[in-house]
């Protein structure tokens, strides 16, 4: 990936394995990097079919509406849609934002309460906060230690005016996989709408909006191989038609609920994008389980005081969180320079808190703060696990050597009895 990326990295004297290249990318939840089939798809679009697709009046408009419609249909199917349900956006935040504010302003004549959850991505938790500014009451479920919702909270929550529940399908750092079709199933019993943000799930695992009764939903390109900047929102048309209300004015395009020219490449990119997971998913999502697998047996062969995050029988194929107890976060960062991968601290802010996912989860700050988000991908190897598992080992364990606290545990003592402050 190195020459790609266009990135040079300092290498140790030792030689690379065979067909190991560095940078390695393993953050396959952040982004990931566009299929060469994908580009391949779009590039006519770039240069001669230039259209407008809502150029009536000749062959340029029309051909890039095919490709456009073409892409609707790819879409559809690889969730279970049908075309006519597929909105075209700039990504899964706008998406959501769509999705939320939509309902939110078109069914405030009959409710203003909103259901989502904690360790929702921020497109959902500050839309919500805006909302909550505007008089809409939410309520922000906790997760369980597993990182899965409790049903029974949910049940509890739902009042006579709820309109909309949005709940994840997957979640982007510790990769659990709610109860989707159970959480669906609930909404449309008590009549309230069930949005679900998909971008993780989506071409990873099989969705199906009918068996999972899900409402509305979002999804991203640059999350399954293909272009940034170009995403979908799905609204049901039947059993119930769901109405949103449009947040961007304009042309009327998109059946008036997204006005704004069509991003024709990306629209047809991520139509081939979810043609190509439609094909691969099954035997993608099969390897990616190995090599998860086998890089968590690594790491917790070699290392003692480890922790994997998140409930791994409902769990994204290509997602390892783990933790690594008594190891400085931002230390071990700095030795892994050379693989790129997340960390439980969220460097948004100068104080580096942690990430509050897996706050949520019930891990301490030192905890969260030692934990890294491993992203597997279609690009990764075999080879390149084993660098990162040999690569992280090392340096987990060179760590703990100068650890002060590794060397007391070790000793038996125990660390929640000391009175650390000097009398
Ligand atoms: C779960 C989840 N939701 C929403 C988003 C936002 O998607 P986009 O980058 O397409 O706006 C992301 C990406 O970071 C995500 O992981």
């Amino acid at each position: 990936m190195a020459e790609t990326l266009g990135i040079s990295v300092t290498q140790s004297n030792k030689p690379l394995p065979e067909g190991v290249k560095l940078p390695i990318y393993m953050d396959n939840h952040a982004t990931t990097p566009l299929d060469p089939r994908v580009l391949e798809a779009m590039m006519p679009y770039f240069t001669g079919i230039f259209g407008n697709a809502a150029s009536r009046n000749h062959s340029f408009g029309w051909e890039a509406e095919q490709g456009v419609e073409k892409a609707r249909e790819q879409i559809a199917k690889l969730i279970g849609a049908t075309a006519k349900e597929i909105i075209f956006t700039s990504g899964a935040t706008e998406s959501t934002n769509l999705a939320i504010k939509g309902v939110a302003e078109m069914y405030k004549e009959r409710g203003n309460h909103i259901i989502t959850q904690m360790t929702e991505h921020k497109a959902t938790l500050d839309t919500c906060k805006k909302l909550e500014k505007q008089g809409y009451r939410v309520t922000y479920l906790p997760v369980q230690a597993d990182g899965l919702i409790d049903i029974e909270d949910l049940k509890r929550a739902m009042d006579d005016k709820t309109i909309l529940v949005s709940i994840m399908y997957a979640n982007n750092e510790i990769g659990v996989i709610q109860p989707i079709q159970e959480i669906g199933k609930l909404c449309h019993e008590k009549g309230i709408l069930f949005h679900t943000d998909a971008v993780q799930a989506v071409g990873k695992i099989p969705v199906n909006v009918i068996t999972d009764n899900i409402d509305i939903l979002s999804l991203s390109g640059h999350k399954i191989y293909g272009p940034k900047g170009v995403g979908a929102l799905y609204v049901r048309r039947r059993n119930p038609r769901v109405q949103i209300s449009e947040q961007i004015n304009g042309g009327g395009h998109e059946r008036g609920m997204r006005s704004g020219t069509l991003n024709v490449p990306g629209i047809v990119g991520l139509g081939k994008a979810c043609e190509i997971c439609g094909e691969e998913m099954a035997a993608e999502a099969a390897r990616e389980i190995e090599l998860r697998d086998y890089l968590k047996n690594k790491l917790e062969t070699a290392l003692d005081y480890t922790q994997v995050n998140g409930n791994l029988d409902h769990h994204l194929p290509g997602n390892l969180n783990m933790s690594f107890i008594y190891v400085e976060g931002e230390s071990l960062l700095m030795g892994i320079n050379d693989i790129a991968v997340s960390s439980g601290s969220a460097c948004t802010s100068a104080t580096l808190e942690p990430s509050y996912v897996l706050k949520a989860l019930g891990l301490g700050d030192d905890v969260a703060h030692s934990s890294i988000r491993f992203g597997l991908g279609r690009f990764n190897t075999k080879a390149e696990v084993d660098y990162v598992s040999d690569k992280i080992i090392s340096v987990v364990q060179h760590l703990r050597e100068l650890s002060p606290l590794y060397e007391m545990v070790k000793e038996g003592i125990d660390l929640s009895k000391i009175e650390w402050a000097a009398h």
